[in-house]
């Protein structure tokens, strides 16, 4: 594996490729993001990952000073994929001057973890917008795990006619259910043996659902004082229409169940489509 750190050397080291699947992640690399580079290594010959932790998309008091930075053992993963290239930037190689120049989303960035990190989707958007034009890339691999960024960046990909195939990986989870993050070790060990409840009450929510009981909000309520009873801090537990991400109508054909919650300092997000 080739890691670049430039836009100038990646561009060049880029010229003349036939065809490229790109991951990006903001590094701490579990088997989530390498499940999505083996998905990125079946669409094309060649597979360019990035790492970096995107300020941009981290709100005043967020965890951005605090986030899990591990290169080095990062490196090591990407190398036993056999992830082509690295891209791996400084802050000044992306944001040289104060970036501007964002992209503005539809109206439902600013809905589910929209409305409780304001400014997060605008930063992550452009920040995949600009990679997206350093790298150029046929295939962009997301996970459903941040289904909420993958309608975005998907809609972002549509909207603005860029020539690139957005694929979707599955969600990657520990044996107990919990769904992989880098976020995970920020939790206590306490903390750990509580945090798939969060899984446990999507998977019992899309149980409730698939057996008859379609009343969204008691559904919603039921999760959501399961986990406060619990010393959850619920930010939303909702079903929604896993196509446009709205409230579930008549026209809904495909639901999904998003959660957010907090558990002690740490923010845990998941989903599980019905
Ligand atoms: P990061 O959280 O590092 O995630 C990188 C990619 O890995 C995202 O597409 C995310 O959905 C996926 N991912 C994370 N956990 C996963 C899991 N358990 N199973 C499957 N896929 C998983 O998401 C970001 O970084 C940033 O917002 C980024 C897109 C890189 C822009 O800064």
């Amino acid at each position: 594996m080739e890691t670049v750190e430039t836009i100038c050397a990646l561009r060049e080291r880029l010229r003349g490729e036939k065809a490229i699947s790109f991951v990006p992640t903001m590094g701490n690399l579990h088997e989530g993001h390498l499940e999505l580079t083996r998905l990125a290594r079946r669409h094309a010959g060649c597979v360019v990952a990035s790492l970096f932790v995107n300020r941009l998309q981290f709100g005043i008091g967020e965890d951005f000073d605090r986030y899990p930075r591990t290169f080095g053992e990062d490196c090591e993963k990407l190398e036993r994929e056999s992830v082509d290239i690295l891209f791996a930037p400084n802050e000044s190689e992306l944001y040289p001057v104060p970036q501007e120049v964002t992209v503005s989303l539809p109206k439902i960035a600013e809905a589910l973890c929209g409305a409780h990190r304001p400014g997060h989707f605008r930063g992550m958007a452009t920040v995949v917008l600009k990679l997206f034009n350093i790298v150029q890339p046929d295939f962009a691999v997301f996970g459903k795990k941040d289904y909420q960024q993958l309608h975005l960046v998907s809609k972002m990909v549509e909207q603005l006619d860029l020539p690139i195939t957005v694929v979707a990986g599955e969600t990657v989870r520990e044996a107990d259910g919990l769904a992989m993050s880098s976020r995970n070790r920020y939790l206590s060990e306490a903390e750990r043996r509580e945090a798939n409840r969060l899984y446990f009450n999507l998977e019992k929510t899309r149980l409730a659902w698939l057996s008859g009981k379609t009343d969204c909000r008691s559904l919603e309520r039921e999760a959501k004082n399961d986990l406060e009873k619990r010393g959850w801090q619920v930010d939303y537990f909702e079903i929604r229409d896993a196509q446009s991400l709205e409230r579930p109508g008549p026209s809904t054909a495909r639901f999904v169940v998003l959660g957010a919650a907090r558990l002690g300092k740490t923010r845990l997000i998941d989903n599980l489509e019905i």
